[in-house]
C-alpha cells in the first residue's frame, strides 16, 4: 500500500553508521552516514549482497543495536537518547522482528513461541493474545501444529512460526529478515500478504530484507545496501 501523502514518518534515520571488528584490527565499516525515512503505510525492501550489513541495519531499526553515528527516530523516539530499559519497552510495544535464523525457543511449543512477545501477561489479555496467536498460525498454514516443538518442524514451518510471533502484538514497525527464504512460492506469497497487511494498520510500516527480486518488487520502495551506502532504486 502506498503511503497517503503527509503520512507521518515511522522510521527516520539520519547519517547512521555501523562497523564490526575485523581480523586486521581496524573496524570494518559496513555502512556510513546512511539516511532515509519510512512513512506510515509504506513497505520497503532492502536488497544487497551477503555480508553487506543488511541484518545489522535491520537490528538497528529494531532497536536491538544502536547506530554508531547520527540519529534514529522510531515512532517519534530518538533511540540514541534512550537507555536500555526504554529501548526494550519500545521494542516490545512497537516492533515485530522476524529473525533470519528464526530464533524459536526450543522448549516451548509452537503456540507458546508465538505468544512469547506477550510475556507473562495474564487473564483477559492472555486470552486475547492466545486467540490472535491461533489466528496467525492459521493464516500461515500451521493450524493443528500448536503443540509441536520447534525441533519437529521443517525450516519453512519454523520460519512461519517466527512470522506469526512477530505479528502477535500488532506492532507498528514490522521488520523481517529474509522472511520467505525457506518457503515455496505459494506459501511465500501468503506470508508476504500477511506481512503487507501489517502496513494497513494506522501508523505502521514494513521493512523486509530479501535476496529475492520478486519479493522486493511487491514493496512500495526498494533500497540496495552496498559499498557502505543505502541507495533507493526504482520500485
Ligand atoms: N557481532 C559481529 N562481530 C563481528 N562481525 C560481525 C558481527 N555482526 C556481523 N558481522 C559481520 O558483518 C558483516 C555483515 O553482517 P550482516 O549479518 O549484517 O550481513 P547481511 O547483509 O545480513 O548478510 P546475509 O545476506 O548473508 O544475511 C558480515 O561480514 C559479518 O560477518
Ligand atoms: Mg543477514
Amino acid at each position: 500500500m502506498t503511503a497517503v501523502t503527509g503520512a507521518p514518518p515511522v522510521i527516520v534515520a539520519e547519517r547512521i553508521s555501523a562497523s564490526v571488528p575485523s581480523s586486521s584490527g581496524d573496524p570494518l565499516v559496513l555502512f556510513k552516514d546512511v539516511s532515509f525515512s519510512i512513512h506510515a503505510g509504506q513497505s520497503a525492501a532492502i536488497l544487497g549482497r551477503s555480508g553487506s550489513g543488511k541484518t545489522t541495519l535491520l537490528t538497528q531499526l529494531g532497536a536491538m543495536n544502536r547506530p554508531e553515528t547520527g540519529s534514529l527516530v522510531l515512532k517519534g523516539h530518538e533511540l540514541l537518547r534512550m537507555g536500555d530499559a526504554r529501548a526494550a519497552r519500545l521494542r516490545n510495544k512497537h516492533i515485530g522482528f522476524v529473525f533470519q535464523s528464526y530464533s524459536l525457543i526450543p522448549h516451548l511449543n509452537v503456540l507458546e513461541n508465538v505468544m512469547v512477545p506477550a510475556g507473562y501477561s495474564t487473564g483477559l489479555r492472555r486470552r486475547a493474545v492466545r486467540l490472535r496467536a491461533k489466528d496467525l498460525l492459521e493464516a500461515v498454514g500451521l493450524s493443528g501444529m500448536e503443540s509441536a516443538r520447534p525441533a519437529r518442524l521443517s525450516g519453512g514451518e519454523q520460519q512461519r512460526v517466527a512470522i506469526a510471533r512477530s505479528l502477535v502484538l500488532n506492532p507498528s514497525i514490522v521488520l523481517a529478515d529474509e522472511p520467505t527464504g525457506a518457503l515455496d512460492e505459494q506459501t511465500g506469497e501468503s506470508v508476504l500478504r500477511l506481512l503487507l497487511e501489517a502496513t494497513q494498520r494506522e501508523g505502521s510500516c514494513l521493512v523486509v530484507v530479501t535476496h529475492d527480486e520478486q519479493v522486493a518488487a511487491r514493496m512500495d520502495r526498494v533500497f540496495r545496501l552496498g559499498d557502505g551506502q543505502l541507495t533507493e532504486v526504482a520500485a
